[in-house]
């Protein structure tokens, strides 16, 4: 077995602009042995999320602040090799933010057991923390009833794509909105979504207008900016405004002024709310139980963009904030 943990570190804070190489730094310690409590994991895929930007910032205070020089954080996939606590066994498989690299020794605590029944990479994605994410968001906050018009920014994402599809099972009518001929065909053809609108080369709010002329009932936003703006000008009465994320404020250096349409809000009686998944983490048992029954019927289908290789860990980071991931973005650290 190797004794080599290869890891890569924070070694710049990206606040107000793109991430670049020099912001990650590349290290080799001995693997540790797992004490009292601890395994040792030989990691096998990393999951990557916009969020990991804001860590290296410190920016939204809901997580632990980082330091320079800290293991990158992030979750991942991992097959334990050693094991000094009872629940886990060699062989076994297991989730958890063990961060960028391939040989960690955690506290057996901090990571959960992967059901052999379920497909090992979902565990980072549909059935991880993304699936969490558009189940949480969009029960506890977004509220959908049958016959709804649900409107999915980012809706060719990890998250945006679940979300729509438990719009469809809830008995929504569905319009994403994603950059891109491909992922727009996408949604439609394969997930079932009702339609689909290009913001790269069509007119968003135009096309909304078109398309749903009795207004947005639930609005679930994950990019923020010009798009959030126009939508929220196309409110339908008692609306419900679930902001899940921003992703084209995550490299600006001066925020924009807030969207002007926000007093769409009052004219329409919406409510515009935020949420961390985390923040429901008692409850995610069932839900995924729900997500795996779904997946077997046919009624939620999931992308992964897999990258290869340890080393590329940063530059696959990278692929999200330019739209080049399609689907789950993962790496497999062969
Ligand atoms: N609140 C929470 O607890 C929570 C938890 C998890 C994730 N999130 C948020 O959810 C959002 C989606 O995360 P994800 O992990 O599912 O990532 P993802 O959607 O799989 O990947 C990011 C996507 O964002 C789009 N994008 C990038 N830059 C953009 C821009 N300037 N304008 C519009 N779209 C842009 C790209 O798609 P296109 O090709 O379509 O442009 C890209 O593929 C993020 O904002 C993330 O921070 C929030």
């Amino acid at each position: 077995m190797t004794t080599v943990n290869r890891q890569w570190l924070i070694a710049g804070r990206p606040n107000g602009r793109p991430l670049r190489d020099a912001d990650f730094a590349r290290a080799e310690n001995a693997v540790r042995e797992p004490g009292p409590g601890e395994v040792l994991l030989r990691t096998l895929y990393l999951g990557f999320d916009p969020a990991q930007k804001g860590w290296m910032e410190n920016v939204g205070g809901y997580v632990a602040p980082t330091e320079l020089g800290e293991v990158m954080r992030g979750s991942a996939i991992g097959e334990v090799i050693a094991s000094n606590a009872p629940a886990l066994v060699p062989g076994d498989k297991v989730v958890g933010r063990t961060g960028w690299q391939t040989f960690p020794t955690a506290p057996a605590s901090d990571v959960q057991k992967i059901d052999n029944n379920t497909p090992l990479t979902a565990n980072l994605g549909v059935l991880g923390t993304t699936g969490m994410t558009a189940f949480f968001g969009l029960s506890k906050i977004g509220k959908p009833f049958a016959g709804d018009t649900l409107v999915v920014t980012g809706a060719a994402g990890a998250t945006g794509s679940v979300v729509g599809q438990i719009g469809k099972i809830t008995g929504c009518r569905v319009i994403g909105i994603a950059g891109g001929r491909n992922k727009c065909q996408w949604l439609v053809d394969e997930l079932g979504f009702d339609a689909a609108i290009d913001y790269k080369a069509e007119d968003v709010r135009e096309r909304v207008r078109e398309l749903a002329p009795s207004g947005i009932d639930v609005l679930w936003d994950n990019v923020g900016g010009k798009i959030l703006n126009g939508l929220l000008g196309e409110l339908a009465m008692h609306a419900r405004v679930v902001i899940c994320g921003g992703i084209s404020r995550y490299e600006l250096g001066q925020m924009p002024a807030g969207p002007e349409n926000y007093f769409n809000l009052i004219f329409k009686r919406a409510t515009m709310s935020g949420f961390i998944v985390l923040d429901y983490q008692s409850e995610f048992s069932w839900a995924r139980a729900r997500i795996v029954n779904w997946i077997e019927d046919g009624r939620v289908r999931y992308r992964e963009d897999i990258q290869h290789g340890f080393e590329n860990a940063p530059r696959t980071l990278m692929r999200l904030f330019g739209g080049e991931n399609f689907g789950k973005q993962l790496l497999k650290v062969d």
